[in-house]
């Protein structure tokens, strides 16, 4: 595009210099004109954070102002966090502070050298643009031009909760600092950091709640400096808090479905926000930028080349942005977590907010506090006399006791239907398939739901346990399980209620069968489709005669050898269909509240518990929301757990959904440990996650940060019955082959 094209930009904050400074440079013909409202050197806030890997990228767009950058900034590897009176400190992490209208010097400087026309204290709107071939909305988090196209860009703004103020401060931090103060109004975190010699970054956050009990909701600047000055007295050891439009806000989430309309382009804030817990707002504004230029660069018109900017970018900023939105969302349930977690559990979850950052990135950063995280890990989780000497297993491989039950490690397979038995009985595809996930060196093995009664089965293909010749097939690979593995093995007991009589997996999911159908129960009359059966409401005699099909599973589960038992109360089943008020329209005692639709999941439960032996545990599979409007959500998984509890359940196995068939899933990866977080750290219970564990380094982290105590893989194991092995080799930790296959450590064996 040689023409000369007229840009005009509005706004100069990082963003909309950076973008016309790149622009003028790939078209040195191009008039490009920048507005800004406020002052050259006028600027809200202090210093803002790169890391290395963002100054890499500006170095290549622009090495000029990179150089400038480098020697203004401050760089520090640290991430220091006080908790509880505990300091931990963390290496490795690469970041660098920079005075905010530093920054904007050198960009303005730049913008100057190359041929960008500045103006200041200039308002931009509608009227200036007519003659614009370009026009880049760079106008910040409140854009005045957003909301002018917001039926061409489409904005959403989520308002956070939390409360935060932006304050600097004469204290110099060596390390990026988060404070957690807890005083008579609630919890404080603060969020420190040097940008340059003698001059931090100060970010105060609380609740809501807290920032009312304090009293701060009219509070002027001079008010939150005082107050924020004597809860942090000690930490700044006598430094002032300083002032720059030091209000209290609310944060509020970014988003538009379009980034362009006609010739304009909706660039950093004004496009996109990222939580300040990330540190990556400025980054984002001016990486935009680097992408805009490329995408103009290719394409031959301008309309084609923000088409082609919004392809390439968004879906960048958007993995970003969910990121951001776990960091904030770990922000404002601190509270969950500084209760209840020491102090090295609390830095290490904090660390791994986003879930981005795994064991194994950390271990990269900082190996000795890795070697130290996994000692602590492993002191806390064996008693000294169980030790093995001078041997400190990662998470993954620190054994799990739960009563009289101890699991060699945290690797757990998930229960998956196979849709392979006959009349119930599991068969030689069962022992091999579950023999091989053994053999494999998962801590336990769950069997498939496995049903109590034949018309409790999901398909002609479901195994069960309630005659002889099942109980009979199942000690066969429950005994084979124990004589040639170290696993052990549940068995999740089920009933497939209104989701019954259908046909197997591979033929059609949840599809009711062409003949031969058998009839259903339910908490209500409520098929789970237009093509499914309507059930039967259950009544008094079905309940009872349910609830003994659930025990005399149990007794057969024990006298077969399970080592642990699971009642599944997920995914829409007979018992799920209590739980949940989309499925449950009862009116009697057994509908209607939590308490009431729980009242005969919690009595089959407790009729199992009573007939296990002491020592054995027992596990819930439950549904942490539906993921449907009007349907249970992660307060009500909160509740149910605490029901469970309460009933004598050791471990909440936490998965979500399946309930109805218009629900609206959030799947991706550890899409459902956010859930077992909770109600872990909330409940106070053992759980056990589920959905999208990918990777050892996610398990890792999901056992250190005590997001659970156990880790459910299903389709991993379809992939690699071995997964647990091959954790071990990745792990650089003996993988402790059976006899059989020991030839594999004598040779020192790799396959690469
Ligand atoms: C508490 C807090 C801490 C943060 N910490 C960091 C951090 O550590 N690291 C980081 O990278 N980011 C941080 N950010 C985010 C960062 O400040 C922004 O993401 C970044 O400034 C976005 O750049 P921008 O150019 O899009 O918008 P802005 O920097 O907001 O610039 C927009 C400019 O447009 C001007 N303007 C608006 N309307 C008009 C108009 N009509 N005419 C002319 N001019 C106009 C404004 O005056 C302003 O100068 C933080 C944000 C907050 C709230
Ligand atoms: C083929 C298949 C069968 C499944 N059968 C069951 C089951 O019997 N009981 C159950 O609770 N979940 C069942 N699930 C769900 C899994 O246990 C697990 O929760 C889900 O697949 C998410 O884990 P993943 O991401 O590791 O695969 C099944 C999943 C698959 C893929």
């Amino acid at each position: 595009m040689d023409e000369q094209f007229r840009v005009i930009c509005v706004g100069g904050g990082p963003g909309g210099l950076f973008a016309s400074l790149l622009l003028k440079k790939a078209f040195p013909r191009w008039d490009i004109k920048v507005f800004e409202r406020n002052r050259a050197d006028d600027t809200f806030g202090f210093g803002v954070v790169f890391s290395d890997e963002t100054l890499g990228n500006l170095k290549e767009a622009d090495p000029e102002s990179f150089v400038l950058i480098c020697e203004q900034f401050a760089h520090w590897d640290e991430i220091d966090v006080f908790h509880k009176g505990k300091q931990i400190r963390t290496g490795g992490h690469g970041f660098s502070g920079l005075e905010r209208k530093r920054l904007l010097q050198i960009l303005q400087g730049r913008c100057a050298e190359v041929g960008v026309d500045l103006h200041f204290e200039v308002e931009m709107n509608e009227d200036g643009l007519s003659e614009a071939d370009l026009v880049l909305i760079c106008d910040g988090v409140n854009s005045g031009l957003r909301a002018e196209g917001a039926e061409h860009f489409k904005p959403s703004l989520d308002w956070r909760p939390n409360r935060f103020v932006w304050m600097g401060s004469t204290m110099s931090f060596d390390a990026f600092t988060f404070y957690f103060k807890e005083n008579e109004h609630g919890l404080w975190r603060v969020h420190a950091y040097q940008y340059v010699e003698g001059k931090s970054t100060f970010i105060v956050e609380t609740t809501e709640e807290a920032w009312k009990r304090a009293g701060l909701e009219n509070a002027t600047e001079d008010e939150n400096i005082a107050y924020c000055e004597a809860l942090f007295e000690e930490e700044l050891e006598g430094h002032p808090l300083l002032k720059n439009r030091s209000l209290w806000r609310q944060f509020p989430t970014v988003t538009n479905e379009r980034w362009h309309w006609g010739n304009r382009v909706l660039m950093g804030d004004a496009a996109h926000t990222a939580h300040f817990s990330i540190g990556s707002g400025t980054k984002l504004a001016m990486e935009d930028g680097i992408d805009l230029r490329d995408a103009l660069l290719e394409a031959e018109s301008i309309e084609e080349g923000l088409a082609l900017y919004q392809e390439k970018r968004k879906p960048v900023v958007e993995s970003l942005q969910r990121a951001a939105q776990v960091s904030l969302e770990w922000f404002e349930d601190t509270e969950r977590h500084f209760h209840r977690a020491e102090p090295e559990e609390f830095t290490f979850s904090l660390l791994t907010r986003s879930l981005r950052i795994t064991h194994e990135n950390l271990r990269l950063r900082d190996p000795d506090y890795i070697t130290g995280m996994d000692k602590w890990f492993y002191e806390r989780a064996v008693a000294e006399k169980d030790r093995k000497e001078g041997e400190v297993p990662p998470p993954l491989f620190t054994p799990f006791t739960v009563r009289d039950l101890t699991l060699d490690n945290r690797v757990v397979m998930s229960p998956m239907c196979m849709y392979s038995a006959k009349d119930g009985v599991p068969d030689d595809f069962h022992l091999v398939h579950l023999g091989s996930r053994a053999s494999g060196g998962a801590g336990l093995i769950f069997t498939e739901m496995t049903n109590v009664s034949a018309e409790g089965r999901i398909s002609p293909g479901c195994t069960g346990i309630y005659n002889d010749e099942q109980e009979a097939a199942w000690a066969r690979i429950v005994t084979y399980v124990h004589q040639h593995s170290s696993s052990r093995i549940a068995i999740q007991l089920g009933h497939a209620g209104p989701k019954g009589s259908t046909k197997r997996l591979w033929e059609g999911m949840d599809e009711p069968l062409e003949s031969g159908n058998w009839p259903l129960l339910a908490a209500s009359a409520v098929p789970y489709s237009p093509i499914n059966q309507t059930p039967k409401a259950m009544d008094m005699a079905d309940m009872d005669r349910v609830t003994e099909e659930y025990v005399d599973a149990a007794r057969r589960a024990v006298r077969a050898g399970f080592d642990m038992v699971e009642v599944h109360m997920a995914h829409g089943y007979l018992l799920a269909s209590f739980v949940s008020p989309l499925t449950n329209q009862r009116t009697d005692e057994f509908g209607g509240s939590l308490d009431n639709r729980m009242r005969f999941p919690l009595r089959v439960f407790t009729a199992v518990r009573d007939v296990l032996p002491q020592g054995m545990p027992m596990s819930v599979r439950v549904s942490a929301t539906d993921w449907a409007e009007g349907g249970n959500d992660g307060d009500d998984a909160v509740a149910i757990a605490r029901m469970l509890q309460e009933a004598g359940c050791d471990l909440v196995d936490v998965s979500t959904g399946q309930t109805v068939k218009e629900q609206n899933p959030k799947y991706g990866r550890l899409y459902q440990t956010p859930f077992s977080d909770r109600i872990r750290n909330e409940v106070g219970i053992a759980t056990l996650t589920v959905g999208g564990v990918m990777s050892y380094s996610d398990v890792n982290s999901i056992l250190m940060a005590g997001r659970a105590d156990l880790c459910m893989i299903a389709r991993g194991h379809l992939y690699d019955p071995y997964w647990t092995r091959h954790a071990a080799v990745a792990l650089g930790y003996s993988p402790d082959w059976p006899e059989q296959y020991k030839s594999l450590d004598r040779f020192n064996f790799r396959f690469d």
